[in-house]
């Protein structure tokens, strides 16, 4: 939810962290902060804002020093301003702290630290880790002083100090942390996009380690203080790609890479297949969790599996895993999806699931993550970076894993035909001319509901659909099942409601259209997406003839622009939007 950076090398530190930290925004975009070392003087520039605005005001870049560290902020313990912002320090700024996660028992500890004398200036949980060092600095080196420490902070954590000695240190539970070695000089960031312009070597630290480095330096322990060793990764250097290109916004380009996306998605390894084939085979009872819009993969998956391969799985949100777990065990297999695989939900499902002895399968896009790492086995959707808040090509991509996985389960009758040729026309087709899009977005702006109906596995397609319009547009949508609209939500229809409904030629067709009849007579405006057009509809948008069970692929895909078309028109920024972050790593 934040992102941290730490640099000690022979460059200027603050122009590398602000630059890191202008690739990590993704993580957190309410405040901006830098600490630097320079002379035996621990400095501080803090504020609110993006990155770039705060660098504008406060000049960042120009702080001296070599070592430092940075962090943008997603507030959770105290209000989005400048004291919350961070580097903390402690007393007598001899230390200064940054932190991503929550420390549950921060106010109890505070407690105990003004009593001594601590004087806080901040509201943040994240305040006492700076104060408790200080403390245990009294008795202890820095190394014995971050043991204590740890053992005093309940919650997930990672964060990562200075101190005037040079030295940087970091810990970890439950949040990312992963060190960079350098040429010239060493990095410790939540992603590696924090450092993979100057390397590609990275060490992932495990939940209860501890470092403690300089620009040549790299030692690692546990949390007895016994050194402990973890293999360096060479991390692939695509996913510093991370460049804008020809398009105004992250999300607009990704909306449009799904044109290779999805097909290289469907490219799974054959032996990945095969493994994930054997371990869905061998399982009796198979769940399948995610969060937001993974959730809504998972949704899906549950339909494809009932039909294609005649199995039973029960989709759980991860947010609820915690609560409807009980029937868990050795014989289980719990598929976690996931596109940053750092989602808090999902990983404490995940483990919940081993400590019932389940299998873990990942779907996941980032294979250097958490998820990976305790997954028995996972596949990659190789979308390549995600940084647009709202998920995009990693939905896509995930559907069309699904699909894959899916496919392998009809062995007599190949119902799925996903020839990635075939695809690539499609997507062609669906992102030439987005002009219609935009004038319907030009249409709908000011309104301020959207209803999506969509039936089978249409239907998780309209609940995606609906948190797009959401979070991109600031416009309250919902998802609906069709046929339940006569259950209640037909109550909210009067003229001029707008219904987007998914309606392509398939089983569900004619189901649909009397939802459509039935909200038409009572006057809503009707948007139909689907290969054939009807006289129900007042705006039509036409998807291409496609195998009917891979309509749920690319029915998306105009709603995904339509939504970024209302952003852009609701004068929000769609890559950033308010209050929301990529990667949710707290609970
Ligand atoms: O990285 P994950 O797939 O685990 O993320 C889960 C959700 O936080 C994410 O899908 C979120 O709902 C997106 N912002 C939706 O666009």
């Amino acid at each position: 939810m934040c992102s941290i950076i730490g640099y000690t090398g022979k460059f200027t530190a603050a122009s590398v962290l602000v630059e890191s930290l202008k690739k990590m925004e993704y993580r957190g975009y309410d405040s901006v902060g830098i600490a630097t070392l320079d002379s035996n003087n621990i400095l501080i520039r803090k504020g609110v804002g993006k990155v770039r605005e705060v660098d504008d005001s406060l000049q960042l870049y120009k702080m001296p020093g070599q070592v430092g560290i940075g962090h943008t902020r997603w507030a959770t313990h105290g209000g989005i301003s400048k004291s919350n912002a961070h580097p903390h320090t402690d007393c007598d700024n001899n230390v200064v702290v940054v932190h991503n996660g929550i420390i549950d028992n921060y106010q109890q500890l505070k407690d105990n630290l003004i009593k001594q004398g601590h004087i806080f200036q901040s509201q943040t949980d994240s305040e006492v880790i700076a104060h408790l060092i200080e403390t245990y600095l009294k008795k202890f080196d820095i190394k014995q002083a971050i043991i204590e420490t740890c053992k005093q902070i309940h919650g997930t954590y990672a964060f990562v100090a200075i101190f005037k000695s040079g030295l940087v240190a970091g810990a970890r539970l439950d949040e990312p942390l992963i060190i960079g070695i350098g040429n010239n000089g060493n990095f410790i960031s939540s992603d590696v996009l924090g450092f993979l312009e100057y390397t590609d070597k990275a060490i992932f630290l495990d939940n209860y380690d501890i470092v403690i480095l300089d620009d040549k330096n790299i030692n690692l322990f546990d949390f007895n203080g016994n050194a402990i060793s973890r293999p360096i990764t060479q991390v692939a250097w695509e996913l510093g790609d991370i460049d804008k290109g020809k398009y105004a916004h992250y999300t607009i380009k990704e909306i449009h890479e799904q044109k290779n996306s999805i097909p290289m998605a469907f490219q799974i390894n054959r032996s990945s297949l095969e493994k994930t084939v054997d371990i869905i085979s061998s399982s009796k009872n198979i769940f399948i969790t995610g969060s937001g819009t993974s959730y809504h993969s998972a949704l899906l998956a549950k339909y494809l599996f009932y039909k294609f391969a005649k199995i039973r799985t029960e989709i759980i949100m991860s947010s609820e895993f915690e609560y409807v777990s009980g029937a868990l065990d050795e014989n289980s297999l719990l598929i976690a999806i996931s596109q940053s695989g750092e989602t808090a939900d999902v990983l404490n499902s995940v483990k919940i699931a081993k400590q019932h002895k389940a299998k873990i399968l990942s779907i996941v896009n980032i294979s250097t993550s958490s998820l990976c790492r305790l997954s028995d086995h996972y596949v990659s959707i190789n979308s390549g970076p995600e940084i647009g808040v709202a998920a995009t090509k990693s939905f896509t991509a995930q559907l069309a894993v699904i699909y894959s996985i899916i496919d392998n389960f009809c062995t007599n009758n190949r119902p799925l035909d996903m020839s990635t040729s075939m695809f690539s026309n499609i997507l062609n087709e669906i992102l030439t001319d987005t002009s219609y899009l935009e004038k319907i977005a030009e249409d709908l702006k000011s309104v301020r509901d959207i209803y999506i109906l969509g039936t089978s596995y249409h239907y998780p397609i309209a609940l995606e659909g609906a948190l797009k319009i959401k979070e991109l547009a600031y416009i309250h949508a919902e998802g609906i099942a069709a046929g339940e609209i006569k259950h209640g939500p037909l109550a909210l229809i009067e003229p001029g409601t707008i219904v987007i409904v998914l309606n392509p030629e398939d089983e569900t067709y004619y189901n649909v259209l009397n939802s459509i009849h039935q909200m038409k007579s009572r006057g809503a405006k009707i948007i139909g997406i689907s290969n054939k057009n009807n006289d129900l509809y007042d705006y039509f948008i036409r998807l291409p003839l496609v195998n009917k069970y891979l309509y749920p692929i690319i029915e998306i895909i105009p709603i995904q622009i339509l939504s970024y078309y209302l952003a852009i028109k609701n004068n929000a920024n769609p890559d950033y939007p308010r209050n929301l972050a990529k990667s949710v790593t707290v609970k």
